[in-house]
């Protein structure tokens, strides 16, 4: 399965020196991408412990006063959109429907003018009772994190029995008309990998988006290895020995899942190949801790503190100016496959997906 040469992170024209300017402007870095989607974290707390992500003993969390309170979150927010342009804002968490103030941070998220787009990844539990009130709160789009439909090996991988919550908040999703409901799936090496093709089974069935993540070097204990990794093209073989795939034409954009139609279509399914077929040269992505920091990547080593600030009484304009110096040093790519690549210190729980 071939598709188009992705740009070249590292070959392209860098900009000027009045590219980006800080003090006015969006979220431009030295690359000439330009930042419109916002990923925030809302707590770096999970109800599951799924392998890749955490240990089964849980992870120190993030003690309450670091946390940005609602009204903080919400501001960011707003400076992100008001003055960044920021286009898209994704609330994630860990696990954001442990967020007390959620559908509250989602209302003024959906307020706010220019109206982003608002969207919510989950493990779904809990959402069965949740959806119909995001929805009433603007929310647009939900993904919902899903690795086997098979009970035993959902406990096995998550240490916890709640398979049937994730479901029900599957259907509650769709029910109350937060569509199209994605389906984000990682397949682990001798764990899940047999799951491929039951998930984009079920996906068809029940009018889900299905897309594979290739499993990332994020998780808190350190244990990825690359010669273990599931790639792109091992799920494409084995999806393709039970469905015909094609590739879709459709642009692409800075959208980082390849995509299939599935037997003719228009159903499709998506590979997010962050490892091997890896989308920096696009990415428009900004990220915003629990705790207030802002990421310009998800394995950036370095963050910009914009909660101590904001406390000490920095103004919007400062602290949209701090946003904007934190963009323009982002990196070309992750550098996965540098013999120097060193894991970030936060795992992806407490980053935001
Ligand atoms: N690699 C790839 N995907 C991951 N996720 C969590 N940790 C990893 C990892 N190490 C996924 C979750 C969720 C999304 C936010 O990211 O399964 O779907
Ligand atoms: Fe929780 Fe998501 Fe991590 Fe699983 S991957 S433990 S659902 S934060």
């Amino acid at each position: 399965m071939s598709s188009a040469p992705l740009p070249d992170p590292w070959t392209r024209p860098v900009p000027g020196p009045d590219a980006a300017v800080p003090g006015s402007g969006g979220l431009v870095d030295r690359h000439g991408r330009v930042a419109t989607d916002l990923r925030v974290s809302l707590t770096d707390r999970c109800n599951l412990r799924c392998t890749y992500c955490m240990p089964p003993e849980g992870l120190q969390w993030l003690p309450k006063v670091e946390q940005l309170t609602d009204d903080e979150v919400a501001r960011l927010v707003r400076i992100g959109v008001e003055r960044l342009g920021i286009r898209e804002v994704r609330f994630t968490g860990g696990e954001p429907l442990l967020r007390p103030g959620l559908v509250g941070i989602v209302a003024a998220a959906t307020a706010l003018s220019p109206r982003p787009e608002v969207s919510l990844t989950t493990n779904a539990i809990g959402l069965a009772r949740v959806a119909p009130a995001l929805a009433a709160a603007g929310l647009d789009r939900i993904n919902v994190s899903l690795d086997t439909l098979d009970r035993e090996r959902f406990r096995a991988l998550t240490h916890r029995d709640r398979l049937d919550d994730v479901l029900a908040g599957l259907r509650a999703a769709s029910d109350a008309g937060l569509t199209p409901v994605k389906v984000n799936a990682v397949l682990l090496r001798g764990m899940n990998e047999a799951d491929a093709v039951p998930l984009l089974d079920f996906c068809l069935e029940h009018g889900y988006q299905l897309r594979f993540i290739e499993q990332m070097p994020l998780d808190a204990h350190h244990a990825w290895t690359r010669g273990e990794m599931v790639t792109a093209e091992d799920i494409l073989a084995r999806l393709s020995a039970a469905h015909e795939l094609t590739p879709d034409t459709e642009e692409r954009g800075s959208a980082p899942a390849e995509r299939w139609l599935v037997d003719g279509g228009p159903a499709t399914v998506g590979v997010i190949a962050s490892v091997t077929r890896s989308f920096c040269g696009t990415c428009d992505r900004t990220r915003l801790t629990a705790d207030g920091q802002i990421r310009n990547c998800l394995f950036a080593r370095e963050e910009s503190d914009l909660r101590t600030a904001m406390r000490e009484g920095a103004t919007d304009d400062e602290l949209a100016d701090r946003w904007r110096i934190a963009t323009l040093a982002k990196l070309p790519g992750h550098g996965i496959d540098d013999p120097s690549f060193l894991q970030p210190s936060r795992p992806m729980s407490a980053i935001g997906g």
